[in-house]
C-alpha cells in the first residue's frame, strides 16, 4: 500500500508511521514521498534524513487557493498513493483534492470528533472544560474535519494539564491509532 503523507509542521506522527514501516510493524506500508504546505519544516527534514522523498507545494507560491489546490493534487497524483495521509497537515484542501481522494484521505484529529475541529482542538477542548478529550482518525471529506471515523480514543484531562502536556499524550494515542488504521487498510 503506497501512501504520500502532508505535515505543516514537527511531524511526530510521522515520525512514528516512519518507524513502523522501518521495524516491518507497517510491512505492508510503503510512503512514497512526505509533501508539505511550506519550506522548513521539521517533518520534511526528518522524513528526507530517512531517505524518503519530498516535496514542498509552498502556499504561498500561489496566486489563490485554488491553483495552490490543484499543484497539491497533482504532485500527489503523481506518486498513485493508495492513500493520503494528513499528519499534522494545516491546510484545508479544496474539492478538486478530495474529489481525486474520495475515500483515500485519512486525516488525524487530537479531539473526539465531531467536538473541536479545527486548528486548536486541544486548546478549544481545555477551554470548554470537558474532562475527556481524545483523538480520531477518520477519511477527510470537504469539511473541517469531518467525514467518515475509523479509530477514536478518549484521553482524560488532568487538573494539571497545560496545552502542551495534554497534545503530547493525545499524541501518544494519535500514533498507535495512525498505525492501527494503516494496518488495517493495507490488510484490506
Ligand atoms: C497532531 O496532533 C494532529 O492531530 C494535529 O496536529 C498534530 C501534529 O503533530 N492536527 C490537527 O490539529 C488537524 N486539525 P505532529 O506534527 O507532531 O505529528
Amino acid at each position: 500500500m503506497r501512501i504520500v503523507v502532508l505535515v505543516s509542521g514537527t511531524g511526530s506522527n510521522l515520525q512514528a508511521v516512519i518507524d513502523a514501516v522501518a521495524s516491518g510493524e507497517l510491512a505492508d506500508v510503503q510512503i512514497a514521498a512526505v509533501g508539505a504546505d511550506k519550506h522548513g519544516t521539521y517533518g520534511v527534514q526528518r522524513s528526507a534524513a530517512a531517505g524518503i522523498e519530498t516535496f514542498v507545494v509552498n502556499f504561498k507560491d500561489f496566486a489563490d487557493r485554488g491553483e495552490w489546490n490543484h499543484a497539491l493534487t497533482e504532485k500527489c497524483l503523481s506518486y498513485a498513493p493508495d492513500y493520503v495521509v494528513s499528519s499534522g497537515f494545516m491546510r484545508i484542501v479544496g474539492e478538486e483534492f478530495i474529489n481525486a481522494f474520495d475515500g483515500t484521505y485519512i486525516n488525524t484529529h487530537p479531539a473526539l470528533l465531531p467536538s473541536f475541529p479545527g486548528a486548536h482542538g486541544v486548546r478549544d477542548a481545555m477551554a470548554y472544560g470537558v474532562k475527556v478529550t481524545g483523538c480520531t482518525v477518520h477519511i477527510a471529506d470537504a469539511g473541517v474535519d469531518t467525514g467518515p471515523i475509523l479509530r477514536q480514543e478518549a484521553v482524560a484531562i488532568l487538573d494539571t494539564d497545560t496545552e502542551e502536556t495534554l497534545h503530547e499524550r493525545i499524541k501518544v494515542v494519535e500514533r498507535r491509532l495512525l498505525i492501527a488504521t494503516l494496518a488495517d487498510l493495507a490488510a484490506k
